[in-house]
C-alpha cells in the first residue's frame, strides 16, 4: 500500500490501513448478527445502502451479515470537494412500501449529520416499524443532531478523508485503505 496518494489537485496519506477496517467491521457485524437474529424470511431486515459511498462497507457488511434480508438503496448527496454544502440533495430517494419494515440504514460516514436526518424524514413518512444507523465513520467532533447512531464501526477526528468508497470529487472510492488530506 501506498503512503500517499495524489488525487486531483489534493495529497493524502495513508490513515487505516485496510485489515484495521475489516476488523471493524467484523465487530459491528457481530453486534447486528445478534440484535437481528429473530428477523425471517417472511419478515426479514432492510439493509438501505446510501449511495456511491456506503458500497463498499455494505458489500463487506452483507458477507457478514446471517440473518434474512434484503437489500435496498437510495442516493443523496450534500459534498462538494472537501467540505459539506450544508443542502442534501435527493438523487434517488429512499424506496416505497417500507410499512412496518425494520430499516438498518448504511452509511459510509457520518459527518454534520445532514444526511441521516433527511434519510429519517423520509423512512417516517414510509411509516417502518424500525430505522436504525450503521455508520462506517463517524466525525464525533462534528455530529450533533440529535438521532441515535446505533452502530458506529470506527470513530476519526475532523478531517477529510478518501478510500473504501468514500471520494474526492468522485475520485478514491476504489482506494482500500482510507487515506486523509495532507496539510
Ligand atoms: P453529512 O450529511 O454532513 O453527515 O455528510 C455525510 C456525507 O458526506 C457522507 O455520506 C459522505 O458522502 C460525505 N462526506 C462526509 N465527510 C466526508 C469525508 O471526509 N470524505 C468524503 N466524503 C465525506
Ligand atoms: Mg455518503
Amino acid at each position: 500500500m501506498e503512503n500517499k496518494i495524489t488525487l486531483h489537485d489534493k495529497t493524502f496519506k495513508l490513515f487505516i490501513p485496510n485489515e484495521d477496517i475489516e476488523k471493524a467491521i467484523d465487530a459491528v457485524a457481530d453486534r447486528l448478527n445478534q440484535d437481528y437474529a429473530d428477523a425471517t424470511d417472511r419478515n426479514p431486515a432492510i439493509l438501505l445502502c446510501t449511495l456511491n459511498g456506503a458500497v463498499i462497507f455494505a458489500a463487506e457488511l452483507l458477507k457478514r451479515l446471517h440473518f434474512p434480508l434484503e437489500l435496498k438503496a437510495c442516493k443523496l448527496s450534500s459534498y462538494q470537494g472537501t467540505a459539506s454544502t450544508g443542502v442534501v440533495k435527493t438523487d434517488v430517494p429512499v424506496p416505497a412500501q417500507l410499512e412496518g419494515r425494520r430499516v438498518i440504514i448504511v452509511e459510509d460516514i457520518v459527518d454534520t449529520g445532514n444526511t441521516i436526518v433527511a434519510m429519517m424524514g423520509q423512512l417516517q413518512e414510509r411509516k417502518v416499524q424500525d430505522a436504525r444507523v450503521c455508520t462506517l465513520l463517524l466525525k464525533k467532533d462534528v455530529y450533533k443532531k440529535d438521532i441515535h447512531l446505533d452502530y458506529v464501526a470506527m470513530e476519526i477526528p475532523n478531517r477529510f478523508i478518501v478510500g473504501f468508497g468514500l471520494d474526492y470529487d468522485e475520485l478514491g472510492r476504489n482506494i482500500k485503505d482510507i487515506y486523509v488530506l495532507d496539510d
